[in-house]
């Protein structure tokens, strides 16, 4: 539960409330990482949740402990992010929020060597999963003529070149493109379509990145947190966590967001807004 201030006659009034109070949300990739804790902050806000991913066990747990619906989805089949639609529509008779989260990360390498089937295999879940995701949460809020909410999780990947794969880097500018044509289309039934690009968030997917480029298969979580606090970021000593981009999602997803559509909301703690090796001419 939230405590907002809501702007009344007489000034701010405090006021305890659940932001998505009766809402249905569909979160894919939900049954870890950002897209876990998503669901818990939303599920705590009043949303019923579903949770589309292909992690079964994760996702079924998680779904049990916060009152909401696990669904196997491998966002890269239409037909499964159509199901996940249609139990929404089964199950509470709405879809008020599709947040298009599932993604991977993909192989790095020289573009010179680069494998084609490798790019196909990342556009196939952060592209085609993305439109699949805003394809049928479209077509079923238009239906119910009642408007909604649709965000996709884009990346600090897209904003700056060398922060990730080439097939990541321009898979989550394409989901920025989408969401911009999209936001535009669907403006006129009152769904706002939007963005959120996270930076360096120590998830299983960041982690197992960061393993990776280092050669240190002991790596956890701490480390890549306190490395990213170190040079990742603008705010020294912190790092992204999976919570600040729920907490990003949850007021994307809330009625205070209602005039906001066609937006990339970047929580990257400064990153890529400065050249931060350069600040000490502010010494
Ligand atoms: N962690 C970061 O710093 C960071 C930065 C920028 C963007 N992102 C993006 O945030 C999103 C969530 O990533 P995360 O960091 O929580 O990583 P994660 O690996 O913990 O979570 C990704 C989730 O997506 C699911 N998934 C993967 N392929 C799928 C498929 N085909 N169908 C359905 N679900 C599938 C996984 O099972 C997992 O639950 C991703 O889109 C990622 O690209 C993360």
């Amino acid at each position: 539960m939230q405590i907002k201030l809501s702007w009344g006659p007489l000034g701010y009034n405090a006021r305890a409330e659940f932001w998505l109070k009766g809402k249905v949300a569909i979160i894919t990739g939900g049954a870890r990482g950002i897209g876990a804790a998503t669901a818990k902050l939303f599920a705590l806000n009043g949303a019923n949740v579903i949770i589309a991913d292909i992690l079964d066990d994760l996702g079924h747990g998680l779904a049990e402990s916060i009152g909401g619906c696990y669904i196997h989805c491998d966002v890269t089949k239409e037909s499964d992010v159509e199901s996940a639609v249609h139990l929404a529509l089964t199950w509470k008779g709405q879809l008020d929020i599709m947040f298009n989260n599932a993604g991977i990360s993909g192989r790095n390498g020289s573009i010179s060597t680069v494998d084609m089937d490798a790019i196909k295999d990342i556009l196939a879940v952060n592209v085609c999963g993305i439109v699949h995701g805003v394809k049928h949460a479209a077509k079923a809020m238009i239906k119910r003529g009642k408007g909604g909410c649709i965000i996709c999780t884009s990346s600090s990947a897209a904003l700056m070149g060398g922060l990730a794969s080439h097939g990541y880097t321009l898979s989550k500018e394409a989901v920025l493109g989408l969401a911009r044509s999209t936001a535009c289309e669907l403006g006129v039934h009152g769904i706002r379509v939007n963005c959120i690009s996270p930076h360096g968030v120590p998830s299983e997917m960041l982690v197992s990145a960061y393993r990776k480029f280092l050669g240190n298969e002991n790596l956890g979580p701490e480390e890549v947190g306190k490395i990213i606090g170190e040079s990742g970021s603008l705010l020294p000593g912190r790092s992204g966590s999976m919570e600040d981009i729920a907490q990003a999602a949850l007021f994307l997803a809330s009625d205070d967001a209602g005039f906001i559509t066609g937006h990339n909301l970047v929580v990257d703690g400064g990153f890529t807004s400065a050249y931060s090796k350069l600040s000490l001419i502010y010494q």
